[in-house]
């Protein structure tokens, strides 16, 4: 009875989660009405059903759907102020926040639209709840290295609002390789870097993510197990590992989480983290990924101390912020 509450109260860092993953099918029915789209679902409980994933495609056909009730900076701020408190509940002291803009911007939402909305968000949740947020432009993989250079381009008289630059969508076909030129532009700006890597592709994807694109953490990373070498390189290095319990079980990549190897990743001494992914999406918040996990592979209260300042020290806050939390 003592560790699902341990679990629940320490103070942690959620590192990897994408906001438009935070729309609950409440709120994606409620942005429809208020901004005249139909969707094809009648109800919230038809979307909902609709949640049966087999895999990463099966699952990003549904999350950008649902994405597209998304128009106005009101509709952005809304969505973030609703994960931010719902984190702040679950003693989430710093969170770092995914946006595609891609997504948007293929649809004609203006990027500032997008990255305004959600700035104002992480600055009101701290002033109301205590909580630090920072957000994390993410390129889609599945389109071009120029078209990231685009997005890259039109977000930077915005650059004050978002820390660093992601990589997600399908990761099948496209290796971090594809976004090499586009990242050294990155780092030379002066963002933090990270990519999904390793979620259901091989280990050469997350070496690559390492060496070409220079990542100072892997999102997810689980698939890195089969690679003798990698961990060793990921133990050595303390590289972060951003792993999604939920995700991992709901995309059919764990599908019983008993089997989910976090344990081992973390016994093996890699720097790993645990995060929610898509909450809306994969039937659980931070703390819910914490609890399942616990509960499914019998790891104690050392595990998740030691998961808890993993999160705090992988997290880009200042070296001073994060020491108030640890
Ligand atoms: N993987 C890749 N792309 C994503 C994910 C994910 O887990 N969630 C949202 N976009
Ligand atoms: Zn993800």
């Amino acid at each position: 009875a003592q560790l699902p509450q341990l679990l629940r109260t320490m103070p942690k860092a959620e590192l990897h989660m994408h906001i438009e993953g935070s729309l609950e099918p409440e709120l994606i029915f409620a942005l429809a009405q208020r901004n005249g789209v139909t969707l094809p679902y009648d109800s919230v409980q038809a979307l909902r059903s609709a949640y049966a994933f087999t895999d990463l495609q099966s699952f990003l056909d549904i999350y950008y759907a649902g994405a597209s009730v998304l128009l106005h900076e009101q509709d952005f701020y809304d969505m973030a102020m609703a994960y931010l408190e719902r984190a702040a509940a679950d003693h989430v002291v710093r969170a770092e926040l995914f946006f595609d803009p891609q997504t948007h911007t293929e649809r004609g939402v203006p990027i500032e639209v997008v990255i305004l909305g959600l700035s104002r968000a992480c600055h009101d949740a701290q002033a109301r709840w205590g909580i630090s947020a920072a957000l994390i432009l993410s390129f889609l993989r599945h389109l071009s290295e120029e078209a990231a250079f685009e997005t890259l381009e039109a977000a930077l008289p915005y650059r004050a609002h978002f820390i660093g630059i992601g990589l997600d969508s399908s990761e099948l076909g496209n290796p971090p390789e594809k976004f090499e030129r586009v990242f050294a532009r990155c780092k030379a700006l002066g963002f933090h870097l990270v990519a999904h890597a390793g979620e259901e592709g091989p280990p050469a994807y997350v070496w690559s993510a390492l060496n070409a694109l220079q990542v100072e953490r892997i999102d997810h990373g689980v698939q890195s197990e089969k690679d003798v070498e990698l961990m060793q390189r990921l133990a050595q290095t303390r590289m972060p590992l951003t792993v999604c319990p939920l995700s991992n079980q709901k995309l059919c990549v764990f599908p019983d989480l008993r089997e989910h190897n976090l344990p081992r990743l973390l016994a093996a001494g890699l720097n790993v983290t645990v995060n929610s992914d898509d909450p809306a999406y994969f039937g659980g918040y931070v703390n819910d990924n914490y609890l399942q996990v616990f509960a499914a592979t019998g790891m104690g209260a050392a595990q998740a101390y030691q998961l808890a300042r993993n999160s705090l020290e992988a997290s880009f806050a200042s070296p001073a912020q994060q020491a108030a939390w640890v």
